[in-house]
């Protein structure tokens, strides 16, 4: 009895989430040969797989937060992106590298790309955990990708419904009674 009761299932278990962050550092690790990180995590969302992922890296890495509210209900984006935290270091002429929990519409990247290559960094990549293709809407380019998932809710692992779940080791899909 608990939290479970709220899942349709466990889309993506503990284990394989584990082994996909390892193959994704390896990946990291051999492009940033010779050069220095600079990683920046979109909060919440990315907070453990930020986490995860740091850990595995073998280049000097530097770590930064920024937050951004994309306008809208808790399951929609409007792509109108508020910067609620901002970066506390400059990136310019550094390679840059945004850690991100999910793409969906794409909406909420394509702007905080364009905002953050404004800031003339040397090189900017993206990495995201997730991405749900059938729900695009703007084309954007994931360096680093984790899962391409259905489109479905979900949380754990940094995502949320209303701030909840986020703790869960694993990645679940959320009842749509619950949502809906
Ligand atoms: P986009 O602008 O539509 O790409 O919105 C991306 C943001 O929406 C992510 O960073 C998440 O915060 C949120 N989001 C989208 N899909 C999900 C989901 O299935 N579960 C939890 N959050 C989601
Ligand atoms: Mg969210």
């Amino acid at each position: 009895m608990g939290l479970n009761q709220d899942f349709e299932k466990v889309l993506l278990s503990e284990e394989e989430i584990s082994k996909k962050v390892g193959e994704i550092a390896e990946q990291i690790n051999r492009d940033y040969a010779g050069r220095d990180i600079f990683l920046i995590a979109i909060l919440k969302g990315s907070f453990i797989f930020m986490g995860d992922l740091a850990k595995r890296l073998e280049r000097p890495t530097y770590i930064d937060f920024m937050e951004v509210s994309s306008y809208g209900s808790a399951a929609m984006s409007s792509g109108d992106v508020k910067i609620i935290k901002d970066l506390r270091c400059s990136i310019f002429d550094k390679d840059v590298l945004i850690v991100e929990d999910i793409i969906d519409s794409g909406k909420t990247l394509n702007k905080l790309m364009k905002l953050l290559s404004a800031r003339k960094p040397k090189s900017l990549k993206l990495c995201s955990l997730l991405t749900k293709p059938d729900r695009r809407e703007v084309e954007i380019d994931i360096d680093y990708l984790g899962f391409s998932i259905p489109d479905e809710f979900v949380v754990g692992y940094g995502l949320d419904y209303n701030e909840l779940y986020r703790n869960l080791p694993y990645i679940a899909v959320l009842k749509r009674s619950i949502y809906e």
